[in-house]
């Protein structure tokens, strides 16, 4: 284990050499490291997660490209994983009463929370690419549940999330520019085609270690997505969990609806500093349509067609 000060080293000699831009979410810097643009809050957390980060077999990892349905996976896993608990505490339920992302902490966070002793099995999270991950993720048995998102939807979602950082009185992120480097892959932990791509191919490779989910699948069909989830966590309903209505009881807890509508999600930030509420918005698939001019999608649906394409995968 590294010590502050070895971390603090190798941090400004790391960081000095690589390329830098402004990221249009919170006006601070992105760095470009091995091919990932990582927002500069989160880059000592990075560096020092990718050394020090030991996996556990029967840790539980979510990954996605932010604005993919993050919070909402956060909430699902918690809920799969704590259920035979979970609803006998009534009011008391944590996801009652906390953001989700307080309850599955992302691994670089790790130097201000103790996740050594969070008890197993750990809900972690990451926004890394896959080739990114901390060696132990993928050595170990631990399983990766990914959340993927049309990047149209992703593009809108982030654009909504940054003006509101600037504020309501603020004059809002111009969106041809955000989106001419969102197209240009900066963004942050972008570029999302291969944020999209690497957790794609590894999860045809090793079905059983990764699960490749889409935000659109899961919105058509809530109920059957989180009995997958809990099947791939070798955690599956019994019988007679199904006749008691869990699976519907977990899809309520949920739902945007639900959750953007707690207190704990309309006060408060989260550790990043982001006010809770900025991540319940519409949760709607195609919202893209009612924003971006028909040139813009010539140009992403170009940019799917060539990244995607040869990889049979769409949206
Ligand atoms: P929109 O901005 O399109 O509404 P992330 O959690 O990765 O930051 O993603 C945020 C997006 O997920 C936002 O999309 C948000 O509204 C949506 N979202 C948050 N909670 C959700 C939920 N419980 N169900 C469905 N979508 C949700």
């Amino acid at each position: 284990m590294s010590t502050e000060k070895e971390v603090a080293d190798e941090f400004e000699a790391k960081i000095k050499n690589l390329p830098r831009e402004k990221n249009l979410v919170n006006d601070v810097h992105l760095y470009y490291y091995q091919g990932c643009w990582i927002p500069d809050l989160i880059c000592s957390g990075v560096f020092s997660s990718e050394r020090n980060f030991m996996a556990r077999d029967d840790d539980i990892i979510l990954s996605s490209c932010p604005k993919s349905g993050t919070t909402w996976l956060k909430a699902l896993l918690f809920s799969i994983v704590n259920r035979t608990y979970l609803f006998a505490l009534a009011d008391n339920n944590p996801l009652l009463k906390v953001n989700p992302h307080e309850l599955v902490p992302f691994i670089y966070h790790s130097q201000s929370l103790n996740i050594e002793t969070i008890p197993p099995p750990r809900l972690l999270a990451t926004h890394l690419l896959y080739d990114l991950l901390p060696p132990s993720i993928k050595t170990s048995s631990c399983k990766i549940v990914y959340v993927s998102r049309n990047p149209m939807d992703q593009f809108i979602s982030l654009w909504h999330f940054s003006c509101k950082l600037k504020g309501a009185e603020a004059e809002p992120h111009h969106l041809e520019e955000c989106f001419d480097r969102f197209c240009r892959g900066i963004h942050a932990f972008g570029p999302f085609w291969d944020h999209v791509l690497g957790y794609w191919k590894a999860s045809l490779e090793r079905p059983h270690k990764i699960l490749f989910l889409k935000y659109e699948e899961l919105k058509k069909d809530t109920a059957s997505n989180i009995k997958k989830l809990a099947e791939f966590l070798e955690l599956p309903f019994s019988e007679d969990e199904e006749k008691q209505g869990v699976v519907e009881e977990i899809l309520t807890l949920c739902s945007l609806e639900n959750l953007k509508n707690l207190a704990a999600n309309k006060n408060g930030t989260t550790r990043t500093g982001f006010p809770n509420s900025a991540y319940f918005r519409k949760g709607e698939v195609g919202d893209w349509k009612n924003f971006l001019t028909a040139s813009m999608v010539e140009r992403m649906e170009k940019i799917m067609k060539e990244k995607f394409g040869k990889y049979n995968f769409s949206f």
